[in-house]
């Protein structure tokens, strides 16, 4: 690494001439040797601001948590490959990585570890919470719910305070398996299940999930690995749709329950992270239809059906997402260690086939994200498809919580409070109730 790769900062500037004013625009640099114009000072100048609808080309802020290079199929935390981190750490290191910023040391990992797994259960009176929901809710809706009524049961959270916010973290972190299993159980009809501090954090999720009714669940091995590597190749992704969510609620100063909380709300859609369960639905649909995949590309391609090919395109890997690759390998691993065998995973390897073959997802770019193989795993692990999202959700909690952490922790921070260009009417005549027509 270089001097300068190690220093990121203000490298230059750029003129821009606007009406006959001269301004100059820094460009900022950052250490993988992106380059950005910082014009935080452009309106104040020339009274002018910059138009980018989707901020397809604006960095919102400066990150050291995450790199990517949508072009190359690049993805780093804190600098390591996803590669090597989904082959040789755990979730809960690769939590701490992102959140304070270094692997941690071997003590370090036990303390996070047993902080969490003092913290996995859940206040009495929030357990009746779930009574108001239906039983066939979606479990994305109970989750935000859930997770914003946490604030109301640890009020000193109102006094946003991110150097005294470990108790929070380690709460968010162990409460969600909790939420996320006692969701399935309130759908089953089932009675709750009390997590186990002797067991790890996976094995806890699947006992939560999946014990009868004496609490006696053996975790396979095999189950415990795959769903600990999902829920690390999910844990963060830079200024993606949720996490931009996070760090826009809390720059108002709302507490950290409320900001993750609207995380999980911007996971949920479709083009997100809701993507895992609509591309199941979408293989379901195409098998039931006959598994005809060159029929159903026709259709994404026919502009005015408005479908989808669920599961790829991304707004920054315009190569290959490295997520996908790894979980289609594992996908292959999984089900073959488990015995298991889905038609859907054949028809999801001839519909990428069909796809990457096509001009139509040639010209644009588009390749499998890391939603289309996933669901095929979690199916084969027992999870049901309309808890995927929320699986996603407990995987990117660490990235939220770190990009949280980071933007306050950020000198000068701001409430985040872009600008539009009007294009309403201009100035009026209110007319009377009586006189319209
Ligand atoms: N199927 C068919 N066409 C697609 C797809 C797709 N999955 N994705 C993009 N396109 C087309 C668009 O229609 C557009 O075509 P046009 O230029 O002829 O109008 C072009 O490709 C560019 O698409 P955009 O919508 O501009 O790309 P953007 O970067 O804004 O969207 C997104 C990215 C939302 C992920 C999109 O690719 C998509 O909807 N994919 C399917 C849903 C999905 O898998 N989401 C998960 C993403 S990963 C994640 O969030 C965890």
């Amino acid at each position: 690494m270089t001097a300068e790769t190690l220093h990121p900062g203000v490298v230059g500037d750029v003129e821009l001439s606007l009406n006959g004013k001269h301004v100059k625009l820094p460009v900022y640099k950052g250490t993988e040797s992106e380059c950005g114009i910082d014009i935080s000072q452009l309106h104040s100048k020339t009274s002018y601001v910059t138009l980018d609808p989707g901020l397809g080309n604006t960095g919102s802020c400066t990150s050291a948590i995450t790199h990517i290079d949508g072009d190359q199929g690049i993805l780093r935390h804190r600098g390591i490959p996803i590669e090597v981190l989904a082959e040789k750490s755990s979730f809960l290191e690769t939590s701490h990585l992102l959140i304070y910023g270094k692997l941690p040391t071997r003590d370090e990992l036990d303390s996070f570890a047993r902080e969490i797994s003092q913290h996995y259960g859940l206040p009495k009176r929030a357990k009746a919470i779930f009574d108001g929901f239906e039983e066939d809710a979606h479990p994305m809706a109970i989750m935000a719910s859930k997770v914003v009524a946490l604030s109301t049961y640890y009020p000193d959270c109102l006094q946003v305070d991110v150097k005294n916010s470990r108790l929070h973290i380690v709460r968010l972190i162990a409460k969600f398996i909790t939420i996320a299993a006692h969701i399935y159980r309130k759908s089953k009809q089932k009675a709750f299940i009390d997590a186990d501090p002797a067991l790890g954090y996976v094995e806890n999720f699947m006992r939560m999930m999946f014990a009868d009714e004496a609490g006696k669940y053996v975790a396979d091995p095999v189950i415990v690995r795959a769903l600990d590597m999902i829920f690390t190749l999910h844990a963060d992704h830079g200024q993606n749709c949720s996490t931009s969510t996070v760090r826009m609620t809390g720059s108002s100063q709302a507490n950290i329950y409320a900001a993750i909380a609207a995380g999980i709300c911007a996971l949920w859609g479709p083009w997100h992270g809701g993507a895992n369960q609509a591309v199941i639905e979408m293989l379901e649909t195409i098998q039931q239809d006959g598994g005809d995949v060159r029929k159903f590309i026709q259709h994404v391609k026919d502009r005015k059906s408005g479908v989808r090919l669920m599961g790829f395109g991304h707004r920054i890997y315009k190569n290959f997402d490295p997520r996908a690759q790894i979980l289609k390998k594992a996908c292959d691993d999984v089900l073959g260690k488990l015995g298991v065998h889905d038609p859907c995973l054949d028809l999801a390897k001839k519909l990428e086939k069909v796809a990457l073959e096509d001009e139509y997802f040639i010209e644009r770019k588009l390749y499998p994200n890391v939603d289309f193989y996933s669901g095929i795993i979690l199916r084969a692990l027992g999870i049901p498809v309309n808890s995927f999202t929320v699986i996603f959700a407990i995987g990117r909690l660490p990235g939220w919580i770190a990009h949280w952490k980071e933007m306050l922790e950020t000198p000068g921070l701001k409430i985040y409070r872009p600008r539009q260009i009007y294009v309403g009417p201009t100035l009026s005549r209110y007319i009377p109730i009586k006189d319209r027509t």
